[in-house]
């Protein structure tokens, strides 16, 4: 049984909160301490959700010995730094996704953590979820033959007020901030990296990110995925893999259902399967109870910190050529 990690939250934003909230279902992990840029955010948010202690800098939380992780909550760039000075520091971390903006950062985040004994991993949270795991068994077992296409989406809509995702120098846009489930899955469903990379988008013209995004992945052993983005309109979500005997279907890819997950399976000439999951669980206590087997020993990552260097790279190649 791992020991009960105690952990660190820095930044007092909108994942932090849901975080902070959902620990409270984890096995092996209590709220310790939070950190803000500003002292009176810190105090803010400790009070709302029940940390016992609240600093008004991100160094005098890696500084308390008495916290073991840190789950980093700031935007997309900012967590690199965070990440390195936590590894100095000496605690395990959970970022959130992306874990860096570029394979590069990406890569010097791994070293900073092998270099000091710590756990990294990526806060994809859909991955540490039963129904993600049943979706690439039922692959793997072939039940749909060979992958051909793999299809994703994830949109939803933002107001005009400013939001981290809105800013370019922060990189803002639908693709560093949900594109990246897609390329995720795409990805782990492929079980390579991509050989080719299309993309077509439209940035808005006041905020000057990529609003709508459609990209299309081309892999080495013949699969392609293509997905789209939207942070400007109605939510819709899903993702299919089709193969040539059958296909998968799920419309909560990125946080599944913690009591009924389902998976809808159509093979040919067969009725329409659905696979549930019943109790699978809540993402975010998942996550960090993994992270706390992961330390112990118990288990290996289901996702290793080196996988976000692939993602990364999807990323910043789209990125680049939407920003010359
Ligand atoms: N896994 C998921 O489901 C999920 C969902 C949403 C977001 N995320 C990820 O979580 C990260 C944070 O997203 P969020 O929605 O929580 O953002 P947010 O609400 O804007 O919060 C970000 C926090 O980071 C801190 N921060 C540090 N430097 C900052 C800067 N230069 N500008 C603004 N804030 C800064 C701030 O806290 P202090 O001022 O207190 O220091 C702020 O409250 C992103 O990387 C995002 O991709 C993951």
């Amino acid at each position: 049984m791992p020991e009960t990690l105690r952990w660190g939250i820095i930044g007092t934003g909108m994942i932090a909160g849901v975080f902070a909230k959902d620990l409270a279902q984890a096995r092996f992990g209590v709220l310790g301490a939070v950190a803000s840029r500003r002292g009176e955010k810190g105090q803010e948010f400790a009070g709302k959700h029940g940390v016992p202690t609240a600093y008004g800098s991100y160094d005098d939380l890696l500084a308390d010995g008495d916290i073991d992780a840190i789950y980093v909550a700031t935007p997309h760039p900012c967590h690199r730094d965070v990440v390195l000075a936590a590894a100095k520091a000496g605690k395990h971390i959970l970022c959130e996704k992306p874990m860096g903006v570029t394979p590069e950062e990406c890569e010097e985040m791994i070293a900073a953590a092998a270099a000091a004994g710590v756990t990294l991993l990526e806060a994809f949270m859909y991955r540490v979820h039963p129904a993600t795991r049943l979706i690439q068994s039922t692959v793997a077992e072939g039940r749909i033959g060979q992958v051909k296409l793999i299809r994703s989406s994830f949109c939803y809509g933002l107001g005009n007020a400013y939001n981290v995702r809105l800013d370019p120098t922060l990189r803002g846009g639908g693709l560093y901030d949900v594109g990246c489930y897609c390329i995720n899955f795409s990805r782990m469903i492929a079980g390579e990296e991509p050989d080719d990379i299309s993309a077509v988008w439209t940035l808005g013209e006041e905020t000057g990110v990529d609003e709508s995004l459609a990209v299309g992945l081309h892999f080495p052993s013949g699969p392609v995925a293509q997905f789209d983005v939207s942070i400007r309109s109605m939510g819709d979500v899903f993702a299919e893999v089709v193969g040539t005997d059958g296909a998968l279907l799920t419309t909560s890819p990125w946080k599944p259902h913690p009591e009924k997950a389902e998976v809808e399976l159509r093979c040919k000439g067969k009725p329409t399967e659905t696979l549930r999951v019943n109790d699978g669980g809540h993402v975010f206590a998942l996550e960090a109870d993994h992270l706390a087997q992961v330390v112990a020993g118990e288990a290996d990552p289901i996702i290793p910190a080196e996988n976000a260097v692939g993602n990364a790279a999807v990323l910043d190649t789209i990125w680049r050529r939407m920003h010359p």
